[in-house]
């Protein structure tokens, strides 16, 4: 697995990521991190390890760049996950995706699920933020987008526990860039769907959420 340390490029093997992954009680892994900060922001807690993946090497650089001994940034698509992250995530994170990405929440591509299921370990829970413009250049809206994911997660057998409106306000409180960002453009306004990745699709069993 290549992992991003500033303008460094390291390979991270499966041992040493092994041993760092059971250091901490929790694992965070947010797919399509961007700038690392929500990921950063997770390592703000010492029994944490954040995880932020993202197939852009440059985005991840400026927040790899000081990163805590329990932050890591992945150099990895979110639809042919690295098998050496199997098992690890607690939690999973999709905050304002876009491109391919949202491309497959949309269409529900079993390789995504399939990739989040095997990251995950039981229990994990999953949180997906959306906004309306990266929805629109798919050809839909904030409200129809956030059913049609909802709906894709339903059907693969995701228990729905939160869908949700975000407003300004909530926005603002994010550690995401693209959320601040949002929160000040001309429709402050995004979508939040919280659900748990079922047993028969987390087929870890290492560790527990
Ligand atoms: C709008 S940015 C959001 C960044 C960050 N999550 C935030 O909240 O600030 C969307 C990110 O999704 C990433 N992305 C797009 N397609 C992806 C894929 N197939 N796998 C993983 N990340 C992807 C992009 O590289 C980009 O960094």
């Amino acid at each position: 697995v290549e992992r991003v340390s500033g303008k460094q490029t390291l390979v991270i093997d499966e041992s040493e990521l092994f041993v760092l992954a059971h250091r901490y009680q929790t694992v965070s892994i947010d797919l399509g991190t961007g700038d690392g900060r929500w990921a950063l922001e997770a390592a703000t807690c010492p029994t944490h390890l954040g995880i932020g993946v993202d197939p852009c090497r440059e985005n991840l650089r400026a927040g790899s760049r000081e990163a805590p001994d329990n932050a890591l940034f992945i150099i990895a698509n979110a639809l042919s996950l690295p098998a050496r992250l199997a098992d690890l995530a607690g939690s999973i994170t999709i905050n304002f995706p876009w491109g391919s990405l949202l491309a497959v929440l949309l269409t529900g591509d079993p390789a995504l699920l399939r990739g989040l299921g095997r990251v995950s370990v039981p229990g994990a829970s999953l949180e997906i933020r959306l906004n309306g413009g990266a929805l629109a250049e798919h050809g839909w809206d904030q409200d129809t987008g956030t059913e049609q994911i909802g709906l894709m997660l339903y059907q693969a057998g995701f228990t729905l526990a939160r869908v949700e409106t975000l407003a300004a306000t909530d926005l603002r409180r994010l550690p995401s860039t693209w959320a601040r960002r949002l929160a000040h453009g001309r429709d402050p306004r995004g979508s939040y769907i919280s659900t748990a990745i079922p047993t028969h699709i987390a087929v870890g069993g290492r560790r527990s959420a």
